[in-house]
């Protein structure tokens, strides 16, 4: 028995990419699986496929992370279903066009702050507030997939990077005030992966200009895979391992760039 066993976890942006290998994985260690996307044909073929494979164990809910509004509603939605909510997972999150400070449409600076770091902190606090009213054992995890862009200046456009860096300030002050009430919070920082849908954000065209300066500066590598990442996630969650981790910023790639 694994110690997900019978826990519920919601992880968000998840009908796709990396939350749904996360949420497979959680699944095959017999938890109870609550996703949610932004992505309703996503949503309608991970329906189909669970429903053969896990059926009672998962709810799929089309939310959008930026509502607060939406948040609650998931967040009720999963009490009613499995009564409690024992990890969350803030996974949903875009890429910026690359652009640079100057160069830097405000709305695409809206728009990726919103979904990465907005939605973090929205799921956050519903997460918590749920986690302090259940008895017994009122207690959580809540891991937060960031990038190595977290900690890197120059790994993508000034918005990703201040999203992502900022996801990193959420975590570290999460786990701060809450590491004592039972509550761990982690960031865990991915290098480059593929097989996901991450360049869907690209479709609207990208600074070409700041691309090949940022590639000039360090050429970007693909190396990390998602089932790697999700099988660290499982362990994290796990009830002896993440009040250890609370706090922790876990930089995940492959050694890129070298340490
Ligand atoms: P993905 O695009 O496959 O998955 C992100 C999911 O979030 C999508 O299914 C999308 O529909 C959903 N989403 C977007 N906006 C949303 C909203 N407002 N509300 C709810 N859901 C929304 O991308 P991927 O690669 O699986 O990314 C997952 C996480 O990993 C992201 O936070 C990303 O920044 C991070 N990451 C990705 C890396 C990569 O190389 N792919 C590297 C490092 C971090």
């Amino acid at each position: 028995m694994t110690s997900a066993q019978g826990k519920t976890v919601l992880i968000t942006g998840a009908a796709g990419g990396l939350g749904k290998e996360i949420a497979e994985t959680f699944l095959a260690a017999g938890a109870n699986v609550v996703i949610c996307d932004i992505n309703t044909s996503r949503l309608t073929t991970t329906n189909e496929e669970w429903s053969k494979s896990h059926p009672g164990k998962y709810l799929t809910h089309q939310t959008d992370v930026t509502s607060e509004s939406a948040i609650q509603d998931l967040i009720d939605q999963t009490i009613a279903k499995f009564s409690r909510l024992d990890i969350l997972i803030n996974n949903a999150g875009i890429m910026d066009d690359f652009s640079s400070a100057s160069t830097c449409p405000k709305p695409l600076w809206d728009r990726v702050l919103s979904i990465n770091l907005t939605g973090p902190f929205l799921t956050t606090k519903a997460a918590i507030t749920q986690f302090q009213k259940q008895n017994p054992s009122p207690g959580g995890v809540i891991i937060n997939i960031a990038s190595i862009g977290g900690v890197l200046g120059f790994q993508a456009g000034v918005a990703y990077t201040a999203s992502k860096h900022a996801l990193v300030g959420l975590t570290k002050n999460t786990a701060g005030f809450y590491g004592s009430k039972g509550i761990s919070c982690i960031a865990l920082l991915p290098g480059g992966f593929a097989g996901t849908n991450i360049a869907d954000a690209l479709q609207g065209g990208m600074n070409m200009e700041a691309f090949q300066a940022l590639q000039e500066a360090r050429p970007s590598k693909v190396s990390g895979s998602v089932k790697s990442i999700a099988k660290y996630c499982l362990y994290l969650a796990d009830d002896n391992i993440a009040p250890g981790a609370n706090g922790s910023c876990v930089v995940f790639s492959h050694n890129y760039p070298e340490a």
